[in-house]
């Protein structure tokens, strides 16, 4: 008995299979066996004689005829038998590839987000089930048809033609034939099809075969089929696409969706970068300002913010927030502005009521900003910038939490970085004098995490003077 195991071999294709059991059986039975794919139903009924056997084997995407014949006797009732199982076996098989495909075609309905992907992946899938020479996908927009993807018009090197060509539905009866009934539309020999356009590149077509893609009742695009042969086409093939259509439909909206929404989110990703960088240098034309007007502390807000993001990044705080603690920081004495030179560049001490008019920058720097609308949210801080833990600060004499995280870090750095650094009045402090200074006055006039922060990073040399 022959051992026929369609199942296993899976590596052939099971065209290579008949054909290995065709000659097994050539040997043993004198019969010779073939298998052909079948486009016409006409050709689809089973006939069984003695000299002859035909059987169809036809699944929902597959047709073909399993053909016995006699070569050097009459077939007999065991042959009859033995391709009955055979045909079986063969559709048993089909049905398995077919689930394949589907299944495949599932995930890249599911799986595909960009457009241009998930069509040419559907067209190269759709070929095992309509053998087609080549097959485009068409947007419909404005009664025309452009084409997203195309495959198989390199063979006939129509391929540079299709990448710029678009159907006008006034152009081409078939695209509005298709439009006005909203159904498929069939073309067995396109040389019997009166109105069939002949255009140089595409001459070589002679069936061709259009499915409008509907959503919500109106077409959207449109998938055609096209071959070099006639009558490859056929109403069985708008039968197997007929259950994609909706999924088609409905995944060629989505991928629009999705393309539309992620055209949006990159344009809103430019224009917040052409803000960020705006921002940025207005940042810097409004910190550079203060120091313009205040010589002797040139560079001081940018050393704060320097020290300031160390700090943040010590104590594990987002990158968002830091990045906000470094534009407060940037900023933090913009009230300087409003006070006089003269006083700002005093080369000795303050008296009381030059100091009083100093200490009033921290509420100028938040009336100037709080009106600005992408800086509102840092005013708070640099009005807080001079508050202190215990209550002692000004204005408001706000404690401990009370104070806002920015305001308590850059407060620390503020004094450290105007300590470390020289004044007209006095001359540096030493490192170590300032840091014993700010770990004096930790949980008085600090926040002691920022101190502790402070401190660490001091330590990892990661802030250097
Ligand atoms: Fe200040």
């Amino acid at each position: 008995m022959v051992n026929v195991n369609i199942e296993n071999n899976e590596k052939e294709s099971f065209e290579d299979i008949v054909k290995s059991i065709s000659k097994i059986l050539k040997r043993n039975l004198k019969i010779h066996i073939s298998l052909e794919k079948l486009n016409r139903l006409t050709y689809k009924e089973e006939v069984i004689s003695n000299k002859k056997i035909s059987i169809p084997i036809k699944t929902t995407y597959f047709s073909f005829m399993l053909t016995g014949v006699g070569i050097e006797r009459d077939l007999n009732n065991k042959d009859i038998e033995f391709l009955k199982i055979l045909a079986l076996l063969i559709k048993g098989y089909l049905e398995k590839e077919e689930a394949k495909i589907l299944k495949d075609l599932t995930l890249s309905f599911i799986s595909k987000r960009n457009i241009n992907e998930l069509f040419k992946e559907i067209l190269e899938k759709l070929e095992k089930i309509i053998p087609y020479t080549s097959a485009s996908i068409g947007l419909l927009e404005d009664d025309t048809l452009k084409y997203l993807s195309f495959r198989g018009y390199e063979k006939y090197k129509a391929d540079k033609f299709m990448s710029s060509f678009n159907m006008r539905r006034e152009d081409f009866y078939t695209l509005d034939t298709v439009l006005k009934t909203k159904k498929p539309l069939l073309i067995e020999d396109t040389k019997d099809y009166p109105f069939w356009v002949y255009i140089p590149e595409t001459a070589w077509i002679r069936s061709f075969l259009m499915i409008p893609i509907i959503y919500e009742g109106e077409i959207t695009g449109i998938i055609s089929f096209d071959s070099d042969k006639a009558y490859t086409f056929s109403k069985e093939d708008i039968e197997k696409m007929s259950s994609f259509i909706p999924i088609f439909a409905l995944s060629l909206e989505n991928a629009k969706l999705y393309e539309s929404l992620k055209r949006e989110l990159e344009e809103k990703v430019i224009i917040e970068k052409r803000l960020k960088s705006s921002l940025y240098q207005v940042i810097k034309i409004a910190s550079d300002l203060v120091e313009i007007k205040d010589p002797y502390t040139a560079g001081h807000q940018k050393k704060v913010a320097r020290i300031s993001v160390v700090i943040g990044r010590e104590m594990g705080l987002p990158q968002e927030k830091v990045r906000y603690i470094a534009i407060c920081a940037l900023l933090h004495d913009i009230g300087k502005i409003a006070i006089p030179s003269e006083i700002l560049n005093k080369p000795s001490a303050l008296n009381p009521l030059e100091r009083r008019l100093v200490n009033i920058h921290s509420e100028i720097g938040y009336n100037i900003l709080k009106k600005i609308n992408i800086l509102g949210e840092v005013a708070p801080v640099i009005y807080q910038h001079h508050e202190r833990w215990d209550g002692s600060g000004y204005p408001l004499g706000l404690k401990d939490d009370e104070i806002l995280l920015e305001a308590r870090i850059i407060a620390v750095v503020d004094v450290f970085e105007a300590m470390t650094s020289h004044r007209p009045y006095r001359p540096a402090l030493p490192l170590e004098s300032a840091i014993k200074e700010i770990l004096d006055k930790k949980g008085i006039l600090y926040d002691p995490l920022v101190v502790d922060a402070f401190i660490q990073a001091l330590k990892n040399g990661k802030i250097r003077i």
